[in-house]
């Protein structure tokens, strides 16, 4: 079973938005996925009310998702998303613990690359593969990324931070998708929005094969910096 963290002290990069599309995305019936909302904020339980349908399910957490993540495994649950409060408090660094994988999204500012260091030092501390993802960004112009981008980018390695080569643009698509309690490809199949989730589950996939020891580390965002 894999189980995705969704980490970042600051509050508004898009732990909850990547989580819920992501996992609206990954869950098929032969891939059953199970949300966990450790965040006492709730937005993905809002969006998850909002859905016609209880799929994929959604259970809470409050101090600790240990016995949930069990539970899941038990259930025959594949993937787990975990989406956590913008802070490292315990919830956060137990989610951590028990990650396969955390995702750190950051908008592409100068206070939002900087306030990555705390949670990358997170799972640093627990030995658990991440990598930052960097959301909310300008449209690339003739498939060049905007300078603010690059600049991220360049600040993250700094910090000797994996980081995703894609990125999520700034899409009015992915908030109205939320608001109709759906992903990005239940709003629109064809979208910009719901390519660049599909291009971003397909990055944390052969990171999760990487990780698992089936394939080779060659072309994984968790790995890429490092
Ligand atoms: N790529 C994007 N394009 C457009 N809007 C976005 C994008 N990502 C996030 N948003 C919007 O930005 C706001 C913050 O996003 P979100 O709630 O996912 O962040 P968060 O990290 O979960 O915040 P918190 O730390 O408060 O839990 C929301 O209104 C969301 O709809
Ligand atoms: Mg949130």
């Amino acid at each position: 079973m894999n189980v995705i963290v969704f980490a970042s002290r600051k509050g508004g990069s898009g732990k909850s938005t990547l989580a819920a599309h992501l996992a609206a995305q990954a869950h098929r019936p032969n891939r059953p996925c199970l949300l966990i909302d450790a965040d006492p904020q709730g937005s993905l339980a809002l969006w998850h009310k909002l859905r016609d349908s209880n799929e994929p399910p959604l259970k809470t957490a409050t101090r600790s998702v240990n016995d949930l993540i069990a539970a899941a495994k038990r259930e025959g649950y594949q993937w787990v998303f975990i989406d956590t409060p913008p802070n490292t408090s315990p919830v956060v660094e137990d989610a951590i613990r028990a990650a396969t994988m955390v995702i750190i999204p950051a908008r592409p500012g100068v206070f939002d690359v900087n306030s990555v260091q705390e949670t990358i030092q997170c799972c640093r501390t627990a030995r658990k593969p991440y990598a930052v993802v960097i959301n909310g960004a300008p449209a690339r112009r003739d498939d060049v990324e905007s300078r603010i981008v690059a600049l991220a980018r360049e600040e993250l390695g700094k910090f000797r931070a994996p980081v995703w080569t894609g990125q999520i643009t700034n899409r009015a698509d992915l908030v109205l998708a939320l608001g109709h309690g759906e992903g990005a490809k239940e709003y629109s199949s064809e979208g910009r929005a719901a390519s660049e989730i599909s291009r971003l589950l397909a990055a944390i996939e052969r990171s999760i094969k990487a990780i698992r020891g089936a394939a080779t580390n060659n072309g994984t965002m968790h790995k890429q910096a490092a």
